[in-house]
């Protein structure tokens, strides 16, 4: 990488699905910070289709675009000279929502002169790992010597995405496993539907899980872990189990691929059991404590496998940092059980040298925003010639969407 001198400012759009961002992101020797982050969310228009509309979000997208981006520039208190290079989400995504983003982006790179980043989405959720007030990514590699936060390992999780992805340094992917069918995003989407919840299924399920513990006077699994990770010193695996389970809800659901040999995922059978279970109980419908119940049973199954395919994958490529990106990522079940399995991993496996780094996005930048995309921007444009910055300007308006963009 080159040295740093001075700072790098990114004005970034994300038009990707149904939200429509902007935002203002610097990079300088102190790390990432976010000057400005727009997110006009059309949750409440799709909601009443219980999903995305493609054409119905890009008019939305073309309404919202440019007051967005007015409104990231003033927040940020910049103006055009202050800009280096413009980024924008390239895809994957629903193309007529990429579509406007990218149009955005090409006219004002070409009417200001600037260079022009493409940023696959996913990226975007990764890097927004490293942003803080204190950058994440500076203060891990202060901590350690520059660039040592590789190998990394990312849980991707989102509504088209889970994937354990390996990082052996910046933008380089390797992907360990994914799902075979649906995403754990789409799985959380689609079983909120079968349980008559609203769109987006991820936080309504997550209410319900918590109105389940809450009304049985239980701690969600990752409370009691910690709590008898604190009361047991050296826990069994064992023990760890059957305590776990004696709270356990008295329906359950599968794991599927829980104990597979394989980093792979699969959620639609999980999806078909939660179906059946609500089809055979078709009274209870209507009954509160019955949709808490299996919205809990249900995080937990989910949660269950994303926790112990990472732990593998942690114990196979022994990583030094591991991070969770994407909408899923919001999930504070999911952060907790996975602290919880690294902070085990770290006290009872690991030697202090080989300790791992839990990190997780602020909240706001877990779900679908503009300053994800300006992060992975910066982090490429300040390793970028002179040459290479002039070929982005040159080039701005050859740059199109992709729907199905590889990671790379
Ligand atoms: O990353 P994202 O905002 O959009 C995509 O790139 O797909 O992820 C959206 C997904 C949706 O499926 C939504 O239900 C899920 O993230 N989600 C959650 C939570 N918040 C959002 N899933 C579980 N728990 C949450 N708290
Ligand atoms: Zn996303």
């Amino acid at each position: 990488m080159k040295s740093m001198s001075g700072t790098t400012t990114i004005l970034s759009i994300e038009t990707s699905c149904d939200e429509t961002a902007a935002a203002v992101i610097s990079y300088d020797d102190a790390g990432l910070t976010v000057l400005a982050s727009v997110v006009s969310s059309q949750i409440e228009l799709h909601a009443k289709y219980g999903g995305v509309v493609p054409n119905l979000a890009a008019r939305e997208h073309i309404r919202n675009i440019i007051p967005v981006i007015e409104e990231a520039l003033e927040t940020a208190g910049v103006a055009e000279d202050d800009i280096d290079a413009i980024a924008v989400t390239q895809g994957p995504g629903l193309i007529p929502a990429l579509l406007i983003g990218v149009s955005a982006a090409k006219t004002l790179a070409l009417v200001w002169q600037k260079p022009l980043l493409g940023i696959h989405h996913i990226e975007g959720h990764i890097y927004a790992n490293f942003i803080g007030v204190k950058s994440k990514l500076q203060i891990t590699n202060a901590k350690r010597t520059d660039g040592d936060i590789f190998p990394l390992l990312a849980l991707v999780v989102s509504g088209g995405h889970t994937q354990l992805v390996l990082m052996r340094d910046h933008f380089e992917y390797e992907i360990l496993g994914e799902t075979r069918d649906d995403a754990a995003g789409e799985a959380f989407d689609k079983v909120a539907r079968i349980l008559g919840l609203p769109y987006p299924g991820g936080p309504a399920i997550a209410k319900r899980a918590r109105a389940f513990c809450d009304s049985n006077d239980q701690l969600p699994n990752s409370k009691i872990q910690t709590n008898l990770k604190e009361q047991i010193p050296k826990p069994e695996t064992e023990t760890r189990k059957s305590a776990i389970s004696n709270l356990q809800s008295a329906i359950t659901l599968p794991r599927p691929m829980l104990d597979s040999d394989n980093l792979d995922f699969s959620f639609s059978g999980l999806k078909t059991a939660a179906l059946y279970l609500v089809k055979e109980n078709e009274a209870r419908k209507t009954d509160e404590g019955f949709v808490n119940e299996v919205a809990h049973e249900f995080q937990d199954a989910v949660v269950d496998v994303l926790v112990a395919k990472t732990r593998k994958a942690i114990e196979t490529y022994s990583p030094k940092t591991v991070i969770i990106a994407g909408g899923v990522s919001a999930n504070e079940e999911l952060r907790n059980q996975l602290r919880n399995s690294i902070n085990i991993l770290n006290l009872e496996v690991r030697p202090p040298s080989e300790r791992v780094s839990f990190l997780v996005p602020e909240f706001k930048y877990s779900l679908d925003n503009a300053a994800m995309i300006g992060a992975a921007a910066a982090v490429r444009f300040v390793r970028l010639s002179s040459e290479e910055r002039e070929q982005l300007k040159s080039n701005s308006l050859s740059l199109d969407p992709n729907a199905n963009l590889p990671l790379r």
